[in-house]
């Protein structure tokens, strides 16, 4: 099996370079489901699969310009393209599936990608994971600016959307109604004035843990982690994880197969056409004397050992 090295633009089981950047890796039916930015014409998010880890195929672009559009809710904007028919930003889309309803929604950040002021939350379903999924519009939960985003599903089913508001000063967290296509609460406001993004939140023996970035756009700087007892809660303080560029990367999201926990983060190239010189890093978090840490290494130490066993939450 081949090995994945960090800072590399890893390929597809076609041999075609992998386009999935901000995004997550979700469970179902016996596979592993990436889903991430594709920035090419027409596309907005694409969709692969893997049963190890290590060998990804691509699936579909979930989203694109030519995505149907269904409104399910008021006061949202439909449309995927800007009114001048360019098209718009589609970033860090992060999918969960609803056991209510049987359908996949992704949640993600919308901004017309030419002056980054929409800061909204855009919204698509489908009734399959890696089908044509249904876009149901960008809006402001309960009128907040909403930026760098994930979504965390908890054990009971219950979810949540964290997103930067006030022009990325504040960390919101919302949870969200039983059919996940709406912000039910806004349950909390995170590290008010520091200024965190790239958020990505796991869950390790009942406590949860968010990684975050502070705002330098494409350049890295330094994680920080927190942790809680609940969702809702009281956050601990941030604290520093890795180094002062998080290895040369941002954040995408946390998986946690089996035992192991890692982190998935971007190593962008940039504005442009330099955007399409990003690439893909994993470290692997450990725990040291309660405190979390990020082991650095050359290449992404997931699927292709022997006899790992591979399981996610
Ligand atoms: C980063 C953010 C990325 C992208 C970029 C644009 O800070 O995490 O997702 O939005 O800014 O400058």
């Amino acid at each position: 099996m081949k090995r994945l090295n960090n800072g590399e633009i890893w390929k597809d089981t076609d041999g075609n370079d992998i386009h999935a950047h901000g995004g997550c890796i979700i469970f179902h039916d016996g596979y592993y489901y990436w889903y991430g930015e594709d920035r090419r014409a027409d596309h907005y998010v694409s969709c692969y699969r893997s049963k190890d880890l290590a060998s990804w195929e691509f699936r579909n672009w979930i989203l694109g310009s030519g995505s149907q559009v269904k409104e399910y809710r008021v006061k949202t904007r439909l449309s995927l393209l800007n009114p001048d028919g360019t098209k718009v930003n589609i970033e860090r889309p992060k999918v969960l599936f609803n056991e209510k309803t049987g359908r996949f929604v992704m949640w993600a950040h919308f901004e017309n990608g030419k002056d980054y002021k929409d800061a909204q939350v855009a919204i698509a379903s489908c009734d399959t994971p890696d089908g044509n999924f249904t876009y149901h519009g960008s809006f402001n939960p309960y009128g907040f600016m909403s930026r760098d985003c994930t979504l965390f599903k908890d054990e009971d089913g219950t979810a949540y959307f964290i997103s930067a508001a006030r022009d990325n000063a504040d960390l919101h967290v919302y949870r969200l109604t039983d059919d996940y296509m709406n912000v039910d609460k806004l349950v909390n406001r995170l590290w008010q004035g520091e200024y965190r993004e790239a958020p990505a939140v796991f869950k390790h023996k009942n406590t949860y843990y968010m990684l975050s970035s502070y705002c330098t756009g494409w350049a890295p700087n330094q994680c920080k982690y927190a942790r809680a007892d609940r969702m809702d809660g009281k956050w601990s303080m941030l604290k520093d994880i890795g180094d002062e560029t998080t290895y040369d990367s941002q954040a995408a999201f946390v998986l946690t197969p089996g035992d192991r926990i890692f982190y998935f983060g971007d190593r962008w190239g940039g504005n442009g056409d330099k955007y399409f010189e990003s690439s893909y890093v994993v470290y692997e978090l450990a725990f040291k004397d309660e405190r979390l840490e990020m082991i650095f290494s050359e290449y992404a130490d997931i699927g292709w050992r022997e006899n790992n066993e591979l399981r996610s939450n």
